[in-house]
């Protein structure tokens, strides 16, 4: 279903409007709503679960008047999905962020934090890009812009899953949601996250009941970052490694991700 919130057609799925207590879950990058497959399956058994297409991923590429590099920020993208919640009419959510999921969870938080009741977070950092990352960045933006999104499956495939994981069907799945995402949409992700403020104060203002999620072979947001929010937040409940799963949990290991994620509901 498309929403036109915010200046663009914003493309999410919803399941099971009718039941309560609605979960929101925010992609990684370059990815779309359908690496939640298995967490919209299982919860939608009790919750309302919405899953939108971040701006310039999946389904939602008709953004309006086309923004350039360094206008497109995780900031926006919290605008924009608060603006779909407003659309849907859901005051209060739980949030569920993977990565790029997880800083606009933070941003969200930022700016609207009377939206949020509670903050899954998965696979993700506190912290802003280092230098060294943020010029691994511009590089991969250049790469990309060279020889498109098959470039960016190519360099990160290898470290978004564990190694049990690669060459198998989670591996072509993630391959098929990021070589879809057309390469300017990358290139203007890729500069928004390079620029996202550091996170690191907010969370001992965090007052929303807090999970941290973290896969054992997450070399891309390791548990020293996990462990960092889990320290930091003042609502935090508890931290949860997932086995057999590198930076994609959910996708990777969706029986154990679901099972941390359904304790902490009922918390
Ligand atoms: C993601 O999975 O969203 C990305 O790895 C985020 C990042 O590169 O910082």
């Amino acid at each position: 279903m498309y929403a036109s919130v915010n200046g663009l057609n914003l493309f999410y799925e919803e399941r099971s409007d009718h039941e309560p207590d609605p979960i929101l879950f925010l992609h990684g990058f370059p990815l779309d709503h359908s690496m939640w497959r298995h967490q919209l399956d299982a919860f939608s058994m009790t919750h309302r679960c919405i899953a939108p297409d971040l701006r310039g991923h999946g389904s939602t590429t008709d953004i309006g008047e086309t923004l350039q590099p360094g206008q497109v920020t995780i900031e926006l993208m919290a605008d924009d999905v608060a603006a779909l919640l407003d659309h849907l009419r859901v005051q209060k959510i739980t949030v569920c962020g993977l990565s790029m999921g997880g800083y606009v969870a933070f941003a969200l938080w930022r700016r609207h934090p009377q939206r949020i009741s509670r903050i899954v977070f998965a696979d993700t950092k506190a912290t802003a890009d280092t230098v060294e990352a943020r010029a691994a960045r511009f590089q991969l933006a250049e790469q990309v812009k060279a020889g498109g999104s098959k470039v960016a499956a190519d360099s990160m495939l290898p470290r978004l899953l564990a190694p049990e994981n690669l060459d198998t069907a989670v591996e072509l799945d993630v391959r098929r949601m990021i070589e879809s995402t057309r390469p300017d949409h990358i290139v203007n992700t890729l500069h928004a996250l390079a620029s996202r403020p550091d996170s690191t104060g907010l969370l001992a203002h965090l007052s929303a009941p807090c999970m941290v999620v973290v896969g054992e072979k997450d070399i891309m947001t390791p548990k020293t970052d996990a462990d960092l929010i889990y320290r930091e937040a003042e609502c935090a409940w508890r931290m949860v490694e997932i086995p057999r799963a590198g930076h994609l949990s959910p996708l990777e290991n969706p029986d154990a991700f679901n099972a941390a994620v359904a304790e902490f509901l009922r918390a």
